[in-house]
């Protein structure tokens, strides 16, 4: 069975993201199941209408890169209880022309991780619904993480035995559901 093609889009522009952190973990606990590609956002214009007909080079890397992938896995922070507004600026430019809208029928996992207690669940709340509404096959379930500078070992691995096992089953799982979509 070939790989499946992961896009993994992180909603941190920051350069010590822990979003970032985790999405690289993750890819990690996916081993050699998938073909894991990092989608840049942080060097795409502020979407504008105008802009359309003649799209930015960053932005048609962008499309081009997650419309090659067979699924997404999207890991964000939550920013005022939504989701960080350089990810939002990703989702638009990848939805629009209508007709080639990056996001339909792609397989698409949520998660995210803050310091804060609820572990970006409002966030990703919003993405879960923006996401759907963009025709994405959103995973169902609940990864929210609360964030501790010991949860990630510098060679990435997590340091939690029941954080781990959860995070493994959760991509297990996305994997498994991502794998007969597209067979
Ligand atoms: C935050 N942060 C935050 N955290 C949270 O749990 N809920 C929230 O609503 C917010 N809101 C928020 C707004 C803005 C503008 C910033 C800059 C930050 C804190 C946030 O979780 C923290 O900065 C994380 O480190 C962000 O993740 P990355 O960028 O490190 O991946």
């Amino acid at each position: 069975m070939s790989k499946l093609k992961l896009a993994v889009v992180v909603g941190s522009n920051r350069q010590e993201s822990i979003n970032r952190k985790l999405a690289q973990t993750l890819v990690k606990l996916a081993g050699d199941r998938v073909a894991a590609s990092l989608v840049q956002i942080d060097d795409l214009p502020m979407y504008n209408m105008d802009l359309e007909g003649n799209r930015p080079d960053a932005v048609n890397r962008f499309t081009a890169e997650v419309a090659a992938c067979d699924a997404v896995l999207l890991v964000t922070p939550e920013h005022n209880r939504s989701i960080p507004a350089v990810l939002k600026n990703a989702i638009d430019w990848g939805s629009k022309p209508m007709d080639k809208n990056v996001w339909k029928g792609k397989v698409t996992a949520i998660t995210g991780t803050s310091p804060g207690a609820i572990g970006t669940a409002v966030g990703q709340q919003h993405l879960r619904q923006i996401m759907g509404i963009l025709g994405g096959l959103v995973m169902g379930g609940e990864a929210y993480i609360a964030f501790k500078p010991e949860l990630i070992a510098h060679d990435g691995g997590i340091t939690i035995d029941d954080t781990r096992a959860f995070l493994q089953d959760y991509i297990d799982n996305f994997l498994n559901v991502a794998e007969k979509h597209v067979a």
